[in-house]
């Protein structure tokens, strides 16, 4: 059977950005950078972004369209049976990753039905705060969301390739970046934002550590899907003129503009209402609602924002949920809606502990994480770079021509930067990773 395609190249990039956009930049970044100080956080994560995160995305790109098949088989074809592990490693962690994704995905939803309810229209720091951790600690509430999250993200997968995500990510990207925009006005006017601009763009170098570097990598790697097989599988729709060092740097690019305008939107807010900046996985949830309140409309906004909030979230999920899918109906010839609603019930089965880790298992720790940290964690910040080094490793030593055939197409002047790409795959990025994984740990 032919392999499903792309309708165009902007559909491509539209389905790629949707991938790499969503809880990655808008929830996660914002505090993540807020508990790393800031303005340094960002030049590192940006720097980060710009070398190893462009050649990765194109590395991942390339060898999908190359192999023609996704995560697994591609490593498998190119690399031979060992290399396939990699692959394997890549599925377990699309798995582990959409297993607390998904929870995370719920609480947008149920933020939706908040703002609809309006009780969380609220300047008052202290009860947005309360309501956001009475919610995601209480035992079944954030549940029955997460249910909802994967239920969602299941239909759009049996939509198919081109007609579900593509389709869903053309027309509400867009409105997602109009949407902050406005949010970042309104934020901007209001008394004490300024700090929060200066904090998050004024780099203090003396509050750098090993975890901060670390944690850069992690969200660098996270927020642009790469190093477990997205990249790989929706490279291999990518038709053959299609060029993709252009379509991997526009993706790199509007991620990281999402990112910032994320930060532009949060921090501040968390200025000028007295939010503590490092409250942690709850702040875009809590600041937001805040500076909804102080607009005219602001509950209509409030329910807008949570609704794109989910989009982006969902166009992220659908391509966690591909990988693991794909994986299944390529190896194991299982049909597409079987494989789904398999891999959906026993992801749901692991985000139940993830969830209850954040209310009433919070005692259950293993290295001094719950199981919603652990998960988090250990994806981001080790798997995801680990599973980088080894595609730089293969891509660099065992199949560069091939690789460098696929970038070839559709660029002029490959002269300087393809021997510089091959440089950064075989010594560059895994040295750098190599490092700061070690290190680390
Ligand atoms: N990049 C997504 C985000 O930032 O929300 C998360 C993600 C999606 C990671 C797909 C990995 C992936 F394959």
């Amino acid at each position: 059977m032919a392999r499903s395609q792309w309708g165009s190249r902007l559909g491509f990039i539209l389905a790629a950005a949707g991938s790499a956009i969503g809880l990655g930049a808008i929830w996660k970044f914002p505090y993540v950078a807020s508990q790393n100080g800031g303005g340094a956080f960002l030049l590192i994560f940006i720097g980060f972004v710009f070398t190893l995160g462009i050649v990765m995305m194109m590395a991942e790109m390339a060898l999908g369209r190359a192999a023609h098949s996704s995560a697994v088989g591609a490593f498998r074809k190119m690399g031979g049976k060992h290399w396939a592990l990699v692959g394997y490693m890549g599925v377990l962690v699309g798995f582990l990753i959409l297993s607390f994704y998904s929870v995370v995905g719920g609480w947008t939803i149920a933020y939706i039905a908040k703002s609809i309810g309006g009780e969380i229209i609220s300047s008052d720091a202290k009860v947005l705060g309360g309501i956001f951790t009475g919610f995601i600690s209480s035992p079944s509430e954030p549940l029955f969301y997460h249910a909802a999250f994967m239920a969602l993200t299941v239909g759009v997968v049996l939509g198919g390739v081109q007609k579900g995500i593509e389709n869903l990510s053309k027309f509400l990207m867009p409105a997602l970046f109009v949407m902050m925009l406005v949010l970042i006005v309104r934020g901007l006017f209001l008394p004490g934002a300024l700090d929060g601009v200066a904090y998050f763009l004024d780099p203090d170098f003396s509050k750098v550590s090993a975890k901060t570097i670390i944690d850069a990598l992690g969200l660098a790697f996270f927020s642009l899907s790469l190093g477990m097989g997205a990249m790989i599988t929706y490279g291999s729709y990518v038709e053959k003129d299609t060029s993709i060092p252009g379509s991997a740097a526009w993706v790199v690019l509007l991620t990281t503009v999402v990112c910032l305008l994320a930060g532009l939107m949060v921090l501040p807010a968390v200025f000028a209402f007295g939010f503590d900046p490092s409250a942690g996985p709850g702040l875009t949830f809590i600041t937001m609602p805040a500076v909804f309140a102080k607009m005219v409309g602001g509950q209509l906004f409030a329910v807008v924002f949570f609704v794109l909030l989910l989009v982006a979230a969902l166009t992220s999920a659908v391509s966690l949920m591909e990988v693991v899918t794909s994986f299944m109906i390529d190896e194991f010839h299982m049909r597409r809606v079987q494989a789904a609603l398999l891999m959906a019930s026993l992801m749901f089965v692991l985000g139940v502990p993830a969830s209850l880790s954040l209310g009433i298992w919070s005692e259950y720790t293993l290295f001094g994480k719950g199981v919603f940290d652990l998960l988090d964690y250990a994806t981001s910040n080790v798997l995801m770079p680990l599973g980088g080094v080894l595609l730089a490793l293969l891509a660099g030593w065992k199949i560069w021509p091939q690789i460098e055939v696929q970038l070839a197409v559709g660029t002029r002047s490959s002269a300087l930067w393809l021997p510089a790409m091959k440089l950064t795959c075989r010594y560059i990025a895994p040295a750098l990773i190599g490092f700061v994984l070690v290190n680390g740990l």
